[in-house]
């Protein structure tokens, strides 16, 4: 396949994260969009459809076709596009070949209710969207697969540390995937957000794979080096996700057994810590800020309102009352550090989250101190710290829609140094 265009399939859209990192982006009409492809990828199939579904929840959607042109961007639920693929309709145009799938999901449960042995195969619960990806896998067998999660996928559930991490592996393993994964912290590798998030690449390959290598030297770490690890820990998972489910982990106490870092291969895994190693240059989120006349006055902090964000910001160890199920009035200690108020702009961000928008104070949006005066981060500044260019969402929606948009996004930065890399080893740059 070297030099030829490797086909990419982007499930969970949103507003184009992955297409843009790994296609780059080229528009004479908006030049100031433009960004460098991560290799000879060309996104030929997208995905994104926000429940419950009405036309006014559609604006990631629009915001992508914006981007990438009209029908660039299939708006269904995936659960009913492959329910009618595996019917024999393809009424949304799956291409056929697709050499890779990409895309972040949510951490939910992933167990399921019936051994592989059972006719059907694999039953995940409906909702759950992981099995959307499994279904995807299955159908089209890309060679390659690059996930993104939040890092808690690698200890849910509480009850049973790891478990759906290990469901997702045995899943792969079965499909014939050998799989790296790290917990990534973009703000490590000079990105001006701190965002932990777990990226997952799985390649179909009948080459045997060095585990311990692979950790150290695999396509994730070349792509975001690490210090070669002191020690791993190998272990076997059960080679059904029914086991895995009934089976892993079990106690409740114990610990995750899947650390930052990790590969399987045939249901073997190799898992270790991960230190960052990195010396380029760090930004900030005083990198992103837009000059003073481009910030509405809406989004400045009124003196009236500052108490109560200082307030939220605040440390706290105070007595509270509440009323339980039958009305009973009982009250209870609630204690809770402090956060930087204002955040400081010397220092990358924090978490940019799907709550970011809106005037009311919050513990957790941003708050800035900008020649004198206090003030909410605007949408061009949210797509900048996720590495959107600047305008990335001004495309017809509400600032709180373009916030909510970016909290669900991701480091863009992150999956084009992975996309160089995958580029990189298929000679293909
Ligand atoms: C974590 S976000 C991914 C954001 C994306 N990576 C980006 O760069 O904007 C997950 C996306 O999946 C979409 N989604 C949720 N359920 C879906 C479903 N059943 N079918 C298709 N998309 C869905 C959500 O609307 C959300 O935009």
């Amino acid at each position: 396949m070297a030099k030829d265009a490797i086909r990419v399939a982007e499930l969970f859209a949103g507003v184009g994260g992955f297409r843009l990192a790994l296609d780059g982006y080229r528009s004479s009409e908006h030049p100031e969009f433009n960004r460098p492809a991560a290799g000879p990828f060309r996104t030929v199939w997208a995905n994104q459809w926000e429940p419950p579904g009405n036309e006014t929840k559609q604006f990631a959607w629009r915001c992508y076709e914006q981007r990438f042109g009209a029908g660039s961007c299939v708006n269904e639920d995936i659960n009913r596009v492959l329910d009618d693929y595996e019917n024999g309709v393809n009424a949304y145009g799956i291409p056929d070949e697709i050499d890779m799938v990409v895309g972040g999901f949510p951490c939910q449960d992933y167990s399921v209710a019936k051994p592989l042995a059972h006719a059907g195969g694999i039953e995940g619960r409906k909702g759950v969207l992981w099995w959307d990806i499994y279904r995807f896998l299955y159908l089209k067998k890309p060679r390659f697969v690059l996930l993104e999660n939040v890092d808690r996928l690698l200890k849910s559930p509480a009850s049973q540390r790891g478990r759906d991490f290990a469901i997702m592996l045995s899943c792969l393993a079965d499909l014939g995937y050998a799989v790296e994964w790290r917990v990534v912290n973009s703000a490590e590798y000079g990105f001006p957000q701190r965002r932990k998030r777990v990226y997952i690449f799985g390649e179909k390959t009948q080459e045997r794979w060095n585990l311990e290598e692979r950790i150290s030297e695999g396509v994730l770490s070349s792509a975001l080096p690490i210090e070669t690890p002191e020690s791993f820990h190998a272990f076997d998972i059960p080679h059904d996700p029914y086991e895995v489910t009934n089976s892993f982990n079990l106690g409740g106490k114990a610990k995750s057994p899947f650390c930052a870092a990790g590969a399987m291969q045939g249901f073997h895994v190799v898992t270790s810590e991960a230190t960052e190693s990195f010396d380029g240059e760090r930004m900030t989120l005083g990198s992103v800020i837009v000059p003073q006349d481009e910030v509405p006055e809406s989004f400045y902090v009124s003196d009236e309102a500052l108490e109560k964000w200082r307030y939220l910001k605040g440390s706290k160890n105070e007595v509270r009352t509440k009323r339980d199920a039958n009305g009973i009035e009982f009250s209870y200690r609630y204690s809770e550090g402090s956060m930087a108020f204002p955040d400081l702009l010397e220092n990358p961000s924090r978490t940019i989250l799907t709550g970011e928008g809106g005037s009311g104070a919050s513990r957790f949006k941003h708050i800035v101190q900008i020649g004198g005066r206090f003030r909410r981060l605007v949408p061009d500044e949210l797509d900048q710290l996720q590495c959107f260019p600047k305008g990335w969402t001004n495309a017809g929606m509400s600032d709180g829609n373009r916030a909510f948009c970016m909290g669900n996004a991701l480091v863009v930065g992150i999956p084009h140094l992975i996309g160089r890399e995958i580029a990189k080893r298929l000679g293909a740059e």
